[in-house]
């Protein structure tokens, strides 16, 4: 069944929200703490070695219950339940949602088109066991006989950014195999990693739902022309295989060893599928497990605690709060490992394209914002990159702080700095330093009246940025787990609460098209283009200088 369709801005408690924020805009977080002395029991939710904290937020305990009535308001409840059973929700595509069910191995009764899915599930995980196990264990060798050392992921977007992301991540868990990812179609990418690899003992992995994707199949025809300057054809099998949910291109392409995948699995939430071999091949097969196994259990918490208490509808509609009445644009993610150097990028597929749409279910434009531009970098890099600009610049940025108590080496003393800082940063963003503060502070530090006078307002901070923080155990593999899929279900819940259509993405296409026109331009064919288009590639093509 589809999903029901009602604008936000139909419902009683939006225009309660939009009284709120008239009440409530200008006071401080600082007045919030000093108003509810129960704030942070209320606000902060314990589950499974992950405490959340959303207490430094700009929102009162009273405009939590109306968002939380949002999404009673816009039954999230029903929406959550037709996205775990198989209904047809991702309706412009006519399919399913169903990457849950792909780490699920206790709820088997799901169907798609009346067909179970866990046997499929089941079926495709065994072959990825067997096949990685193989690849670790040297029984899957390379053409000459020697044993398989690198293996390269060659996919783009979702075929690429969820694994790319957790095999970084998980580098701690990582097997004797190196792992590499080519995803642009930039030449200067393969050309560069070619060099570093030896044909004998590399393993292509190309990954592609459609398998047609201009970029993975360029890269992947130059990977193979570069293996047979070594080798034969006939040796193509023991280093190419393919995932995907297009078999017969995977044929005609002239690999035989092939993966499925369905079109029930977005590709930005493939990770769980197929496409998570190049995962099970660099961090083993258990520990990929780990990783479903920890995503599962936040499935479990999304679709039965309360929402008051649910992680993923807490952060969703806390967003929906910044985007819709603060008006913010972006929010920031800084995780404090330098591990999840890849989250933010991870997270932007994920979420701008899901969510980077303008037109309801219903077809019509709507008439609020919708999904906001993510970004972010590992703390402790970022605060000396774009802090300055969250601590005293003019736009607002709420921010999620991504922190672990226990860190996977020994090195305490550096774990405790990180840490530190982690803490620092969200208390500093909040509290700020007042100017008779600032003022005392370098008056104590001995300067003249005058150098007070220039300086104390530079030095003032305002506070009142807001920010979560989510507090886990340690980077595990099954922490990593819940972690993706507390961020897939926020962006699941705010296209509820924005009434769009997250599963597709029609608006990649047009550049697509436009490329393949362009493409053919070059190779003499005339079409039409605006001026400075038409300029632009006569000057690629007929370069002045
Ligand atoms: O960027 C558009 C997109 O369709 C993504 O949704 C997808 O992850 C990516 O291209 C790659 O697609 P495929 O796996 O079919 O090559």
């Amino acid at each position: 069944m589809a999903l029901k369709s009602t604008s936000p801005l139909q419902t009683k408690a939006w225009k309660q929200l939009q009284q709120k924020f008239e009440q409530e805009k200008d006071t401080t977080l600082k007045s919030f703490f000093e108003q509810e002395k129960n704030r942070l029991e209320v606000f902060s939710i314990e589950t499974d070695a992950l405490y959340f904290d959303f207490s430094k937020n700009r929102i009162s305990q009273d405009t939590f219950k109306h968002l939380l009535a949002l999404a009673q308001e816009l039954d999230l409840k029903d929406a959550i339940q037709k996205y775990f059973s198989g209904d047809s929700i991702n309706q412009t595509e006519e399919r399913a949602v169903l990457h849950t069910a792909l780490r699920n191995d206790k709820e088997t009764h799901i169907k798609v088109d009346d067909q179970p899915v866990y046997p499929q599930v089941k079926k495709v995980l065994e072959k990825i066991k067997v096949f990685s196990d193989e690849i670790y264990d040297g029984k899957r060798t390379g053409y000459t006989g020697k044993k398989i050392t690198d293996v390269v992921n060659i996919g783009i977007g979702g075929s690429d950014l969820g694994p790319n992301m957790v095999v970084d991540a998980l580098h701690y868990f990582r097997q004797r195999i190196n792992s590499h990812f080519i995803s642009n179609v930039d030449g200067d990418l393969i050309t560069s990693k070619l060099q570093t690899l030896d044909p004998e003992t590399t393993l292509f992995i190309v990954v592609s739902k459609s398998f047609t994707t201009q970029e993975t199949l360029m890269n992947a025809n130059t990977a193979r022309s570069w293996f047979l300057e070594s080798a034969s054809k006939s040796d193509l099998k023991n280093h190419f295989v393919a995932v995907s949910a297009n078999e017969e291109k995977v044929k005609e392409f002239g690999i035989d060893t092939y993966f499925p995948m369905w079109d029930w699995v977005g590709g930005r939430f493939s990770l769980w599928s197929a496409a998570g071999l190049s995962i099970s091949c660099a961090i083993g097969m258990d520990n990929y497990k780990n990783l479903l196994e920890g995503a599962c259990q936040m499935d479990e918490h999304f679709k039965t605690a309360d929402f008051q208490n649910n992680i993923p509808v807490v952060l969703a509609l806390i967003g929906v709060w910044y985007n819709n009445f603060f008006g913010a644009e972006t929010e920031a993610i800084i995780p404090y490992t330098q591990y999840l150097q890849k989250l933010a990028p991870y997270l932007q597929q994920a979420s701008m394209e899901s969510n980077g749409k303008s037109i309801d279910r219903n077809g019509n434009k709507v008439g609020y914002q919708t999904g906001s531009i993510v970004w972010g970098e590992p703390g402790t890099n970022a605060q000396h990159a774009f802090f300055q600009l969250m601590h005293q610049g003019t736009k607002l940025i709420p921010a999620d702080f991504i922190g672990f108590i226990k860190p996977l080496h020994n090195n305490k003393a550096h774990h405790d700095i990180l840490m530190a800082n982690f803490f620092a940063q969200t208390e500093a963003l909040m509290n700020g330093k007042s100017k008779d503060e600032a003022q005392k502070e370098l008056e104590d530090k001995g300067y003249s009246k005058e150098k007070i006078e220039q300086l104390v307002n530079h030095k003032v901070f305002e506070g009142n940025h807001p920010s979560n923080t989510l507090l886990f155990d340690q980077l595990t593999p099954k922490t990593l787990g819940r972690l993706i899929a507390i961020y897939e279900h926020k962006i699941f819940v705010q296209g509820v609460i924005w009434n769009i259509f997250s599963f597709d993405q029609w608006g990649v296409e047009l550049g697509k098209e436009l490329a393949k026109t362009i493409l053919k331009n070059f190779k003499g064919e005339e079409s039409a283009h605006d001026h400075s288009t038409q300029e632009l590639i006569n000057r690629y093509k007929t370069p002045k200088f």
